[in-house]
């Protein structure tokens, strides 16, 4: 069976992802089974460059191949921003609900409502030779916060030709059409073939 790492330390991504991969006779480890603690720096400017710094990391500790993963939310009135810095964006704020009543704000003020999800997941095979997969979901920021499942941003994301945020669908309905999703279909289809 082929060896994979994934490099994250995200328990309910690995949870996810590993489940996607025994269907698949790969076997993926994680961060965790080989004990590996430290991470480096994500200092890129891209969701590509974050996800190739991860994965030529975890390749050149353990000459396994490995992938890595980054992605966020962009946003048309903050300039397409937070993009890298989503996470840190949103704890920046006293709550959830504060950050998302201030990027409704934005979002009325400028009446620019366009917003989207990316993934991208870096694969590196050899040193310093990687592969790209992205996936993205394009979609409005919503005028009120609804929702009460998913994480993050879900609560004020509407996928375009819905009329629900991502929070008012369930996991797996958001599976179906993420970018998450999108990005390691593609990860698995250039694996399996
Ligand atoms: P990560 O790189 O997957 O850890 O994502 C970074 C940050 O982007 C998260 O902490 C969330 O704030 C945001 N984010 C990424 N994917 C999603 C999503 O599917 N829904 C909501 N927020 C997300």
């Amino acid at each position: 069976m082929r060896q994979l790492l994934f490099f994250s330390n995200n328990k309910n991504k690995i949870i996810e992802i590993k489940k996607i991969f025994n269907k698949f006779n790969l076997e993926l480890l994680s961060l965790n089974d080989l004990n590996i603690n430290e991470e480096p720096e994500e200092n890129g400017q891209t969701f590509e460059e974050n996800a190739k710094i991860k994965s030529d990391y975890g390749f050149n500790k353990t000459r396994i191949p490995c992938f890595a993963d980054d992605s966020g939310i962009c946003i048309e009135s903050l300039n397409w921003k937070p993009g890298v810095l989503s996470k840190r964006f949103l704890n920046n704020f006293k709550s959830n609900e504060a950050c998302f009543e201030n990027v409704i704000k934005s979002t009325k003020k400028n009446c620019e409502k366009n917003a989207y999800f990316k993934t991208s997941i870096s694969l590196t095979v050899k040193e310093s030779q990687n592969i790209i997969f992205n996936g993205k979901i394009d979609g409005t920021i919503s005028e009120q916060a609804k929702g009460r499942f998913g994480f993050g941003y879900d609560p004020i994301f509407i996928p375009k030709s819905y009329n629900k945020t991502l929070a008012e669908l369930r996991t797996k309905e958001k599976n179906e059409i993420s970018h998450r999703s999108i990005a390691v279909t593609k990860l698995i289809n250039f694996l399996i073939n």
